[in-house]
Formats: C-alpha cells, structure tokens, sequence
C-alpha cells in the first residue's frame, strides 16, 4: 500500500471538509461546495484526483456500476477493499473515504471497529461511510473513539432496499421528514464530520442543512448543501442500466469507447491496424536469423 500523502501542500483533511461548511447553511454567502466524485480504479482516481475534486469515494455502488450485481447488497469487504487499495494509489490531493459494505457492519460493533481499521490500515483511507442514521448512532461514536472518521449518509440508504421495499425519494411526509430531521441530527451527535443527504425534498435538505453544524453533501438533494456527491459513472455516461433523475451526465463516455472499439475491430479486420510504423523493425539481424533463410 502507498503511503498517506502528507497533509499541506492542498492535500484535503477532514477538517478541511469541517470548515467548509457554510455559515449557517446561508448557500449565498457560503465557504465554496465540497465536490465528491465515487472512484473504483487507479487511472480514474489520478485524473479526478488532479482535476482537484475534494472527496474521492470509493462507494459500494461498486456493485451496480463496475462489478454488475442487481443492487449493493452483494458487494463484499475483500471486494471494497481491493479496489480502495487502487484508488489510494491514485490519490494524492482529495480526502479518501471508503463505504462499509452492506454486512460489515452489522454484526457487533468491535467487528465493525476491526473492519474499518483494515480499510485505514491496509486501504489507506481516511474516513469511512456508514448509511444509516438514529440507529447508528453508538455505532458512529464508537467508530469515532477509535479515531475513524466517519461520513454518515441519510435519506435514501440503497442497503436498505430490502426494508424500504425499493429506491424511492425520501422524507417527503411530515412524518418521515421529522425521521430524516432526527437522523441528521444524531449522526451529527455521534460525531460524523460529514453526512450525505440522498434522494431528499430539496426543501428538507436546505432545513437540515442550516440546522447542522457539519457539512451536508447532496446527491438528489438539491442544490443548497453544503456540497455534491455523484457516482462517476453516472456523470461519465458508463452508467449501462440508466441513471437516476437527479443525476448530471457531462461526457458520453460509453458511446465514445463503442465507437472506438468499432473502428478497431474494423481497422484489424481490414489490415490497417496495426501499420507499418506501429510495427519493430531489426532488419538486418532478421534476415540474418537461420530460421528466416531456410523458409
Ligand atoms: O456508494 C455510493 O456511491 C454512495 C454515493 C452515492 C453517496 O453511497
């Protein structure tokens, strides 16, 4: 495993994220949003690590999105952890955060401590990610005695889709809203420096966000938070099975590695590929070789 990089220098911390939240969760005279990207693979951690994004989060979206499972429940730790071992190697400026799979944390909370601390010990990361909010709350704390930062992340938690029966938008009841308020502010309790919001009213996240003291980062939680999350494949257009409303593609990527895999398909087909020049020549000592003379 490489090394931590050494803070300074623009290397981001969790208490760089903890000051960046916005004075009072006033979005018009805010700190400038923490943007986080998911990674899964050493050349895309590199390229978004230097296009400056804050967080890199190796998400168990991973599941869906690189490894082809119907949902996240599948995903295991050993498979977390080998591709967090390749985004640590990319990553040089931007915090590093890894997902505790569906079933690492479930168990009792020293199993849960052991986990975390392989993904910060042979993992590199920084901070680990726990979805769920109230219920979490000594799980969290303990976490934090044991000098793991956590990520808390609320709303729509894709590793309860067996309990909540799907993905849906959540809090949209009074009911469920005042739930969401609850959570947030547990989380925040136990000691989280960050909590995502997923697939929440846009008027909920702008409450909860004002009522915290730690960052808000929204994925489908409109724009007032205190930052954005997205899943790079859904942002890079190689999200195969579709992306959700709230995501934003700004590359095709997918349609551009078809057309290219085309063109080489036809190119060796059609012997332009590869040419001459894309060939190694030693002339002389070939055509000196005896197996070449006695054909
Ligand atoms: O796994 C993931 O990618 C996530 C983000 C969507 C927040 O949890």
């Amino acid at each position: 495993m490489s090394a931590l990089p050494r803070a300074g220098n623009g290397k981001v911390t969790v208490p760089d994220i903890l000051h960046r939240k916005s004075p009072e969760g006033d979005s018009h005279h805010s700190q400038q949003k923490i943007t986080c990207l998911t990674a899964y693979d050493y050349p895309t951690a590199r390229l978004l690590d230097e296009a400056g994004v804050d967080i890199l989060l190796v998400g168990d979206s991973l599941g869906m999105v690189v490894l082809g499972y119907e949902n996240t429940l599948p995903v295991t730790f050993d498979e977390m952890l080998h591709h967090l071992r390749a985004v640590r190697r990319g990553t040089h400026h931007a915090l590093l955060v890894a997902d505790m799979p569906f079933g690492s944390f479930h168990v009792s909370h020293e199993d849960t401590v052991r986990q975390a601390l392989r993904f910060v010990k042979e993992g590199g990361a920084e901070a680990v990610k726990i979805e769920g909010g109230e219920r979490r709350m000594d799980l969290i704390a303990r976490l934090v005695e044991a000098e793991i930062p956590v990520m808390a992340h609320i709303g729509l938690t894709p590793q309860s889709v067996l309990e909540l029966g799907g993905f849906r938008v959540q809090g949209k009841s009074a009911s469920a809203a005042e739930k969401l308020i609850r959570d947030a502010h547990a989380v925040e309790a136990a000691g989280a420096f960050s909590v995502v919001l997923e697939s929440v009213p846009r008027e909920l996240a702008v409450h909860i966000t004002g009522e915290l003291r730690i960052p808000t980062i929204g994925i489908g939680a409109g724009p007032d938070c205190d930052g954005q999350v997205l899943v790079f494949h859904d942002l890079a257009g190689l999200s195969l099975d579709g992306t959700p409303k709230f995501a934003r593609q700004y590359v095709n990527l997918g349609e551009l590695i078809s057309r290219a895999a085309r063109a080489y398909c036809d190119d060796v087909r059609g012997g332009q590929f590869p040419s001459d020049a894309e060939s190694f020549h030693n002339a002389r000592d070939v055509a000196e070789a005896s197996v070449i003379k006695s054909r």
